[in-house]
């Protein structure tokens, strides 16, 4: 792995926007408290704003102070701060570009670009770095979800950037692979011979992935309805999840063999077309309901709605895999919008014991489960069963549960992704990042599912109410298979 922490000159482009201020300035910040960021790196904010620097730093510091869940320490900001520049770029114009590269150190300095802006104008970006040779390797490029609204859309953007950047100076974030627990995942898997050797299909019963949002759309309306929660979050965080659940061991921990195995399991999913999308998908859309004790609208009455819409705010997908180790272990799938609490987490259950030597006691032995709460609090948890201690019937048994969490009082720093993503683009390490392949063998699975929704002579579109699990039909599709959703508690 890589480990060098290297100077850099990080080009922030759409500094003013949401994911430039709520996301990006707080982890730097962190960065510079935990010391990893290179004396010598300098950040350099741009937009079309017409800011000073002076102006500039004023403006990130309250980005900062609304950001950030802790006080500012004024060592640390002042350090963060002469490391801040803002320069005005308006993408479209090509003279910036050139004001760009005479304030850029390209000898001294690694140049990563982060483009925070919308993903119509990347590939403007991408020229414009290339027609001046500021494009050129060793600089980076980090870009950010969605890749396309479908494989044409997607491999339209890899094929503009890589006219200009190789793939290794290409830094693709879903930001789920820089969250602890699923890094955590893989050394669970690879570390332990209690979980390497149990994880196929004679002792794995089935896998549940579930992310489930309390807000709505938060005024996003315009960007999510050309979307829906299928595009939104299974092509690329649901099944980033479950391509690492289910990989091979990788030949090693660089970022090409973790991408490759990944590569192979996006290539393993079983097809759902116009042939099986109604007992394989449930979709879904919230109507008004009640969060946390608060009346909340529709979907079709939020801000800037169309009303006659039929996107899906819920999506629940039975994914089966067509290799042998997987064979027969289901990986059912779910996320949505203003569902009755905000968690994710990855179940792994077990199969039932194969004999119940407690049975005269009427012990029907419950099926073991390994957790991954990925969120509110990242920990992992296993479900199994054990003698009730004491002089009671001597083989009374009762459900119990071992919780480690990943953010313990000794260790009690709680890194956010994108502190572990931007530290990991300044290393270039690529092993938290996805690959052209993985993007667009995604997009192969879902494109045919969005088709035969639209195609379907049915309404597949299930309403549910704000503040509830979704549509029942989610409910009845694991339930047909004679189990259930692990309850959140
Ligand atoms: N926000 C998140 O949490 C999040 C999460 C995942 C992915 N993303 C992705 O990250 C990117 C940024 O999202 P965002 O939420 O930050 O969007 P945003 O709030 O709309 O900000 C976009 C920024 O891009 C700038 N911009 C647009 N056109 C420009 C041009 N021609 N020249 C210079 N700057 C231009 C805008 O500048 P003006 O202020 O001058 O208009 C604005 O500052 C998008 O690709 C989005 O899909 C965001």
């Amino acid at each position: 792995m890589i480990d060098t922490i290297q100077a850099c000159d990080l080009v922030i482009f759409g500094a003013k926007g949401d994911l430039a201020q709520r996301k990006l300035l707080p982890a730097l910040y962190k960065l510079e408290e935990y010391k990893k960021i290179h004396p010598d790196t300098r950040i350099i904010a741009s937009g079309r704003a017409d800011w000073t620097r002076k102006e500039y730093i004023k403006i990130a510091k309250t980005a900062i102070k609304k950001f950030l869940t802790q006080e500012i320490n004024e060592n640390i900001w002042n350090k963060f701060s002469a490391r801040l520049y803002f320069l005005n770029v308006d993408i479209f114009k090509e003279l910036c570009f050139i004001e760009l590269k005479k304030i850029l150190n390209q000898t001294k300095s690694i140049i990563i670009y982060y483009c925070a802006v919308p993903p119509s104008v990347f590939s403007t970006i991408f020229k414009r770095l290339g027609q001046i040779n500021l494009n050129l390797f060793p600089a980076r490029i980090i870009i950010e979800k969605p890749l396309g609204v479908c494989l044409k859309t997607c491999k339209a953007i890899n094929d503009q950037i890589s006219k200009y950047f190789l793939e290794s100076q290409i830094f693709r974030i879903d930001h789920y692979l820089g969250k602890e627990s699923i890094l955590n995942l893989i050394s669970l898997r690879f570390a332990n011979s209690l979980f390497f050797n149990s994880w196929n299909n004679k002792i794995i019963d089935h896998v549940q992935i579930t992310i489930s949002e309390q807000v709505g759309i938060e005024n996003r309306w315009n960007y999510f309805d050309k979307m829906g929660q299928t595009k939104d979050m299974v092509q690329n965080h649901l099944l980033q999840i479950l391509t690492i659940i289910a990989m091979d061991p990788p030949k090693n921990i660089s970022s090409t063999s973790i991408q490759n195995e990944k590569i192979k399991i996006l290539r393993a999913l079983k097809t759902i077309n116009s042939e099986n999308i109604n007992i394989k998908t449930v979709r879904g859309q919230y109507t008004e309901g009640n969060i946390q004790g608060k009346k909340v609208s529709s979907y079709l009455e939020e801000k800037g709605a169309n009303v006659k819409s039929q996107t899906e705010t819920f999506v629940c997908i039975k994914v089966d895999l067509k290799n042998d180790q997987w064979f027969g272990v289901p990986f059912y799938l779910r996320t949505g919008k203003r569902l009755a609490e905000k968690y994710s987490e990855i179940v792994i259950v077990f199969k039932k014991m194969p004999i119940n030597l407690f049975k005269n006691n009427n012990y029907n032995l419950s099926q073991n489960k390994l957790i991954i709460r990925l969120d509110p609090n990242e920990n992992i948890q296993i479900d199994f069963l054990k003698k009730i201690s004491g002089l009671n019937e001597i083989y009374q048994l009762k459900n119990e549960k071992i919780q480690s969490n990943l953010f313990t009082k000794t260790n009690s720093k709680k890194i956010d992704a994108y502190e572990r993503l931007l530290l990991a683009a300044m290393k270039g390490d690529q092993s938290c990042f996805v690959c052209r392949e993985e993007t667009e063998e995604a997009w192969k699975w879902i494109d045919p599912i969005i088709e035969a929704w639209k195609n379907s002579k049915e309404n597949t579109l299930k309403l549910y109410a704000a503040g509830t699990w979704g549509p029942q039909n989610a409910d009845d599709i694991i339930m047909k298979d004679g189990r259930y959703w692990h309850k959140f508690h």
